[in-house]
């Protein structure tokens, strides 16, 4: 939704998507990964090519399985042992690198929002977070509305309960003023 609203707002946007279900919207050019560290390196990719904004909505999995199996794992012990690594950061990645864009993050949280939120903007060196209580059944996870509360160093806005349409495009329009402003 973020995408089809930044391309709606007059962006050029690729969209590195993960394996979802979902339409490519119209004028976003999309590139399908799958593993995390497929989303890393892509990113970085753009990110290195030049790009004025990056805006990181993945739920990147925190790790990924030492190994992988090329065929079917046949059942034979009583346990198995899944050794996991820990997947690398792509947005404080993106925020860390030279050639750095107007970083956006998200923190989905179900509690200390605000602070948790706060603390990822700082460690992740973000321009802006937009932040959202996920513990409601109305409202994020599963479901068309959102409500969310955006940070960034120095301010914040509350973005109160709309359709995930009208909250994207309320918050393209919020990047859009506050990368202006840098
Ligand atoms: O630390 P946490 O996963 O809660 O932070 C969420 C933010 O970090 C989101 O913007 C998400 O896209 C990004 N992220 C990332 N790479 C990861 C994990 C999270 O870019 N490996």
């Amino acid at each position: 939704t973020l995408a089809e609203a930044a391309a709606e707002a007059g962006a050029r946007v690729t969209l590195i998507a993960g394996p979802v279900n979902l339409p490519t919207p119209a004028r976003v050019q999309r590139r399908d990964v799958t593993r995390a560290l497929d989303m890393y390196a892509a990113c970085l990719e753009v990110v290195t090519a030049g790009c004025d904004i990056f805006i990181a909505t993945a739920a990147v999995a925190d790790y990924r399985p030492m190994v992988t199996a090329d065929h079917k794992i046949k059942k034979s012990t009583e346990e198995v042992h899944l050794t996991l690594i820990k997947n690398p950061d792509i947005v404080a990645a993106v925020s860390a690198h030279d050639n750095r864009p107007f970083t956006v993050g998200f923190a989905a949280e179900t509690r200390d929002v605000i602070s948790y939120a706060q603390g990822k903007l700082e460690n992740k060196k973000l321009d802006m977070i937009a932040t959202n209580d996920v513990s409601g059944e109305n409202v994020g996870f599963n479901s068309d509305n959102n409500a969310v509360t955006v940070i960034w160093p120095g301010g914040h806005k509350v973005l109160p309960l709309a359709s995930k349409r009208q909250i994207a495009k309320q918050l393209i329009e919020l990047i859009s003023i506050r990368q202006g402003s840098k």
